[in-house]
């Protein structure tokens, strides 16, 4: 009888373990907290006479300003806001971390009030989409110099990169992309920094607009653009609803994500169009070397990962170095998602949910991970934005936060869970513990957390034999 029990004990064990597993996708614990949240974003003006000229004048119009970037360094968390229509006074700010007395605090605009001037001729940055900081302590922006975006759109030149100094906000370089490098319909919004060698840092530049990849190199301090038909949007994936706002979207290459340099230097660069449920990979190697990255003769070194599946659309995405999990937001399903790298398999079922609110993450819009592993997302309603308005008496904005490990806990991303066949090696301690009840050795173990006593494995077994 005991003999009986147990045999059908591992049986049931083990099909549960495949349950699980494979079921872990849908659970989830939702485990960011909101940080901070904004119905309109204030600015720090110099004083509150400066702030009513500039709202008087139209400089400064709340309703226009929505935050877009994100990027954390040490206490500084900087946010970019694109000038898609007028008033907005500055497009890159940030808020300090340890001065936390209110949940919406004023922006600081960065480098400086005068880098926003748009009375220039030139005006050092006109509207950037996304920053990334280096371990290096430099800031890199990718400013795409398009003003308006939806609205009397302005031009000011190419995209261009700005790195400034994080130490002294010191403007320490200014790269303007070639003509050449800039095709009709060229929009550059996403950006991604391998910052293995601070002397030898590349950037990546995402084409969303003309689907392509310009690749800088500080060293050479020249950049190139790297063309592939997987930078392209599938158009039956244009379809998107959210909050809903029904529209089509046809963004081509958008998410791009680094891994850690393997032992030879170069690191796997992740990446997706906008408009694809796809995920794609390549090598740095091939990026870099400039002679090679612009011959046709590099088309089979990307790699296909796989599908996320239906809806899943993925946005902005980010790779945490220290666990390998990719991080990308979802906005069709108001979600933030993630894959770990170590898994052989890029599908529906190998992916966590990391956090779903259709009110919370409306339209998660950045992700970000900092240098002390935390996890950032930042989620507006651009949807509302761009196809009608945002309304200043609801909450607009927010930024969420928590410890990577926390926000993958239980999810098909968490480091800790055991691939399969160690799980069925540890039958043998469970077993142990269920032949001898009294021994309370690893009590706490994490086989207790499913742990089902022999009674009532026979009440299944035997209302399944009795059918
Ligand atoms: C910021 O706050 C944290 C704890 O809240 C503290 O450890 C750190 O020293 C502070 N940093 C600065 C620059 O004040
Ligand atoms: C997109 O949505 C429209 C309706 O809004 C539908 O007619 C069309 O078949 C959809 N296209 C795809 C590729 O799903
Ligand atoms: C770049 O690629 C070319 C063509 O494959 C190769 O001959 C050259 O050695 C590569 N350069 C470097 C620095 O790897």
């Amino acid at each position: 009888m005991l003999k009986l029990c147990l045999n059908t004990y591992a049986f049931t064990m083990m099909m549960m373990m495949i349950e699980l597993l494979s079921s872990v996708p849908i659970q989830a614990n939702d485990n960011l907290r909101v940080a901070y949240e904004w119905k309109e974003i204030d600015f720090k003006y110099a004083n509150a006479e400066q702030r009513w000229m500039a709202i008087e004048n139209f400089e400064f119009k709340p309703n226009n300003v929505i935050p877009f970037g994100i990027e954390v360094y040490r206490t500084r968390l900087f946010v970019t806001l694109p000038r898609w229509r007028s008033g907005v006074p500055a497009s890159l700010a940030y808020l300090d971390l340890n001065v936390s007395s209110t949940k919406s605090p004023t922006l600081v605009p960065y480098p400086s009030w005068a880098a926003h001037s748009m009375n220039e001729l030139e005006p050092e940055l006109v509207s950037p989409f996304r920053i990334r900081a280096d371990r290096c302590g430099r800031l890199w922006v990718l400013d795409s110099r398009i003003d308006g975006v939806l609205l009397d759109t302005k031009v000011y030149g190419p995209a261009q990169l700005l790195v400034y100094d994080l130490h002294n906000d010191n403007l320490l370089r200014r790269h303007i992309f070639p003509l050449k490098q800039v095709k009709e319909k060229s929009f550059f919004a996403n950006l991604a920094v391998e910052d293995g060698e601070c002397e030898n840092t590349y950037a990546y530049a995402g084409d969303l607009g003309n689907p392509g990849l310009v690749v800088y190199s500080w060293r050479r301090d020249e950049s190139w653009r790297v063309h592939h038909n997987y930078f392209h949007p599938d158009p039956l994936a244009g379809n998107y609803s959210i909050g809903s706002v029904e529209f089509q979207w046809d963004d081509g290459l958008y998410g791009l994500a680094l891994s850690k340099a393997q032992s030879d230097g170069y690191a796997t660069l992740y990446f997706h169009p906008l408009s694809s449920t796809m995920e794609f990979a390549v090598n740095t190697m091939i990026l870099r070397n400039k002679t090679l990255a612009t011959t046709g003769q590099i088309y089979r070194e990307f790699k296909i990962l796989g599908s996320r599946g239906p809806n899943a659309q993925a946005g902005a995405s980010f790779l945490d170095q220290l666990t390998g999990v990719l991080f990308y937001a979802l906005p069709n399903l108001n979600a933030v998602a993630c894959w770990k790298t170590s898994n052989r398999a890029y599908t529906i079922k190998s992916q966590g949910r990391v956090y779903m609110s259709p009110v919370e993450m409306v339209f998660p819009s950045d992700v970000k991970v900092d240098d002390q592993d935390r996890l950032w997302v930042l989620s507006n309603r651009l949807q509302d934005f761009i196809y009608g308005e945002l309304f200043p008496n609801s909450v607009n904005f927010r930024i969420l936060t928590a410890h990577v490990k926390d926000a993958i806990e239980n999810t098909a991303c968490d480091i800790k869970t055991k691939p399969l066949p160690e799980i069925i090696n540890k039958l043998g301690d469970i077993l142990n513990t269920v032949t001898n009840p009294t021994s309370k050795t690893g009590s706490k173990s994490k086989a207790s957390s499913i742990s089902i006593n022999c009674g009532l494995i026979i009440a299944i077994f035997g209302s399944l034999s009795l059918s």
